[in-house]
């Protein structure tokens, strides 16, 4: 059993810098301690100012740095099916050279270097596993492909396996076309199986915490909104906010009006993303390069305490279906049964209860369907989605009121 954690946030925020400084924490505590790095554009090694590769490398006493690349990756996981997908593109035509290089599959590099965290965990070889993931986006849609790859082996795979049996042998000899042998098949069950294995430890709140790394600036907000609300769609378990490069008091006059930005965006994302705690990290006078510097990041962070702890547990909201609607269940941290007011603005939905305010990026799911109801279930408020026949798509988005 490890502990999993994995950093996410848009381009630039400071992911790479967050997932060193708690990796050099947790090794410093005396947990045995690897920092992976799945992102294909890898800055770990700069991170930590020395170099790293495709294998674990010992960097300090208890703490391993991994900077997963995708050929070795590829060749590991995905060899045989591989070299049947570029055996077709030759076959279509394409140079050689030209068909290696494509039939690495867009998302396959990420996906393959996320295998790399079910290695490390089975193996047992590591109390802590910090990942240096890709930016949101990419993160997200990789990290439901399990999902999906598990539907594709069930719903289609095995069919298209029967149907090739019949009739590969045919097609092949009319069309000169390479089939995919047994063992292709066998690559790619072995390949779901491992998927399948990542997103049962991922989404095993026992196991691994989601961290979300932003900057107080609005489009990096919501970015980040949008991914913490498809984490909790996913039950992939979020457990901490580290809000970087923070502008302290004495920045100077310079940085007056961004500092300012900065002090109008907080409650936005304490709105955002309440109950899971949200830590800060200052803009510091220098790069952070170096064990001096990470060190001192992981100490702003994690003072005293364990950065390997469990920060937040259980999920704040869940989304269900329910007699052709959808339910949003919150979890609310009172009692009160004053009136609920909801506003939507595009895909964002404001719940006001009294003075307290949450602000949701509604799931896609949610996006054309309008709020009927609101109402309370002992410590949850049930936020009820229904596409009724009077509704006008005038009514969508506009406020409605709801009440216990
Ligand atoms: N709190 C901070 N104060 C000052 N500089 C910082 C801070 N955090 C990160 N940096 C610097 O910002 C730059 C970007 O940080 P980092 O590489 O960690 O971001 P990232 O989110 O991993 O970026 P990418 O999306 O490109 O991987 C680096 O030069 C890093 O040294
Ligand atoms: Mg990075």
């Amino acid at each position: 059993m490890a502990r999993i954690i994995v950093y996410t946030g848009k381009g630039g925020v400071g992911k790479t810098s967050v997932a060193a400084a708690t990796g050099l924490l947790a090794a410093e505590r005396g947990y045995r301690t690897i920092v992976l790095s799945t992102d294909a554009a890898h800055s770990l090694a700069d991170s930590f100012d020395r170099p790293l590769g495709p294998e674990p490398t010992l960097i300090a006493p208890n703490l391993w740095g991994q900077e997963s690349e995708v050929f070795h990756n590829i060749e590991k996981y995905w060899g045989t099916i591989q070299s049947y997908v570029s055996s077709v593109l030759q076959w279509r035509g394409l140079d050689a050279v030209m068909a290696e290089e494509m039939s690495v599959l867009p998302g396959m590099d990420e996906l393959a270097s996320l295998l790399w965290i079910a290695e490390h965990h089975d193996r047992g070889r590591y109390d802590v596993i910090v990942v240096d993931a890709a930016p949101t986006g990419e993160t997200l849609r990789l990290l439901s492909l399990p999902e999906a790859g598990k539907w594709w082996l069930e719903k289609i795979y095995p069919i298209q396996r029967r149907i090739a049996q019949l009739t590969s042998p045919l097609i092949g000899r009319v069309t000169g076309m390479p089939m995919p042998s047994e063992s292709i098949y066998t690559a790619g069950e072995q390949l779901f199986a491992r998927l399948e294995h990542m997103h049962e430890l991922l989404s095993d709140p026992e196991l691994t915490s989601i961290r979300v790394v932003l900057n107080l600036e609005k489009m990096v907000i919501k970015e980040a909104q949008r991914s913490f609300t498809y984490f909790h769609l996913y039950g992939y378990p979020a457990d901490l906010i580290i809000c970087n490069r923070v502008l302290p008091p004495d920045a100077g006059a310079y940085f007056g009006a961004w500092r300012e930005a900065q002090q109008r965006y907080w409650p936005m994302v304490e709105e955002a993303f309440a109950p899971v705690p949200v830590r800060t990290a200052p803009f510091f006078d220098e790069e952070v390069l170096g064990e001096r510097m990470l060190r001192q990041l992981g100490a702003v962070i994690f003072g005293e305490d364990d950065p390997a702890a469990f920060f937040y547990r259980g999920r704040p909201y869940t989304v269900h279906r329910a007699d052709g609607g959808y339910l949003l269940d919150l979890e609310l941290p009172f009692t009160s049964r004053s009136e609920v007011e909801l506003s939507r603005f595009g895909d964002e939905l404001v719940i006001q209860v009294g003075s307290w305010r949450r602000n949701l990026i509604l799931p896609r799911v949610l996006l054309d369907v309008p709020t009927a109801s609101a109402a309370f279930h002992d410590h949850t408020l049930r936020i009820e989605f229904r596409a009724t026949a009077e509704a006008s798509p005038a009514s969508r988005g506009g406020p409605r009121h709801g009440r216990d």
